[in-house]
């Protein structure tokens, strides 16, 4: 897969059936209008029917926020790579922070979880970032690389081509507090530059997202950056304006 621009919606644990229609029908009407942008909603488990009743034909991907490593079995509550390809889902989000603080995600079970989601021949969307005390202790670099590493380790340097990588800095997610445009690319830069160590033609075309309060006012100047090929968003991806206007912003 080469670099594309990417918006997805991260809804997190939110929606129901009436307002997901609204929204999601909104969505499957204005996107055409938009141009050469690839656009995905992130949706939770059980509006992934619904996500794919609306979206269906309309250029508009959906995918899953979380999946199981493990292929199929005897696992309460879990839900399978193969389960969410039979629904059609181009993306996982894999890694995100909120899945690594509250549910103890560790970088060898994201790596799996990414790994199986490529062998489904779906797109994960491998989340990376630090929180607000690894920055302040100036760790950030050391952070990052080793959760990106644990992934290249687990699926190749070449796996990160069928993969999207998204930045998301930990203490920027649901606080209004987005990273600087110049924040952002450095980290997305050094990240390309690490990958570059390994394959500099991986490098040049891994499709890489920030997300971190993205919003309609601030995602033009964060999408201008050299680095950045788009959004990972969270609230903003749930007013059909809002992320309208930021899928707008992200058409270069
Ligand atoms: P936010 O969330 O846009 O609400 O900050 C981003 C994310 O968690 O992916």
């Amino acid at each position: 897969m080469m670099r594309q621009r990417l918006v997805a919606g991260n809804w997190k644990m939110f929606g129901n059936s009436a307002r997901n229609q609204l929204l999601l029908e909104g969505l499957a009407s204005q996107v055409a209008t938009i141009g050469k942008l690839s656009c995905a909603v992130c949706v939770p488990f059980p509006y992934l029917y619904q996500a794919r009743s609306v979206l269906a034909g309309s250029g508009v991907g959906w995918g899953a926020q979380n999946v199981s490593q493990q292929p199929k079995g005897a696992f309460t509550g879990e839900v399978s790579v193969s389960m969410l390809a039979d629904f059609g889902c181009r993306y996982v989000i894999v890694g995100h922070s909120e899945r690594r603080k509250l549910f103890h995600e560790d970088d060898q079970l994201v790596a799996a979880k990414a790994k199986a989601v490529l062998e489904q021949k779906m797109t994960p969307i491998v989340c990376i970032g630090e929180s607000l005390d690894e920055r302040e202790r100036g760790v950030t670099e050391g952070v990052v690389s080793r959760q990106l590493g644990c992934v290249i380790k687990e699926i190749g340097i070449d796996g990160l081509l069928r993969s999207v990588v998204a930045y998301e800095p930990v203490w920027a997610i649901g606080t209004g507090k987005t990273a600087t445009p110049e924040q952002a690319q450095r980290v997305h830069a050094y990240l390309r530059k690490l990958m570059s160590e390994q394959d500099a033609g991986v490098a040049r075309h891994v499709t890489m997202l920030y997300g971190g309060s993205v919003k309609a006012a601030n995602a033009a100047a964060l999408f201008a950056m050299e680095d950045i090929d788009g959004g990972l968003i969270g609230g903003a991806s749930l007013d059909l304006n809002e992320f309208m206007s930021i899928c707008k912003a992200a058409v270069r």
